[in-house]
């Protein structure tokens, strides 16, 4: 084979991988949400406390089988640290934090979600199955940033 005609299959080839990757990115993002985090919904960090809904901290009911998961996230513990939510049940979680930057995932679900100052983070969840789950901060914060433990128990 001529080398020019493998330089234009590679060309073609480098070409087919940039478009494939382009397709995931506007199908991640067209398809299933996935979105970078927008300015939309600001909160004074220095606030938070006072600012509803995080003056509230806690499981409230919103709807027929829908609740409101409001959780704040503050070095090095989440708040409340433990939240009673029913299987099956359309749940927001609504988070922020009140200090650094901490990341929030309730281990063994897609619930991984970061917690900026200033910024609400919200997120769908629906728990499948009864259980204590165990959540974590997964972005460093400090010194405590291993002992920054929560749960949900879904029952
Ligand atoms: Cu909070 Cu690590």
């Amino acid at each position: 084979m001529k080398i020019a005609t493998l330089e234009k299959a590679y060309l073609w080839v480098s070409a087919g991988v940039l478009g494939a990757c382009l397709v995931a990115i506007l199908y991640g993002a067209a398809a299933t949400g996935i979105h970078l985090p927008g300015r939309g919904e600001r909160i004074d960090p220095q606030q938070v406390r006072t600012t509803p809904p995080f003056d509230r901290p806690g499981v409230h009911p919103v709807g027929e089988n829908e609740y409101d998961v409001v959780l704040i996230g503050q070095a090095w513990a989440f708040f409340p640290p433990e939240v009673r939510v029913p299987v099956g049940a359309k749940l927001n979680f609504i988070t922020t934090s009140a200090d650094v930057v901490h990341g929030l995932h309730v281990e063994g679900t897609r619930v991984n979600l970061m917690l900026i100052p200033g910024q609400v983070t919200r997120y769908p969840y629906v728990f499948r199955e009864p259980g204590e789950y165990t959540v974590i901060c997964h972005e460093y914060c400090g010194i405590g940033h291993h002992t920054m433990y929560g749960k949900v128990i879904a029952e």
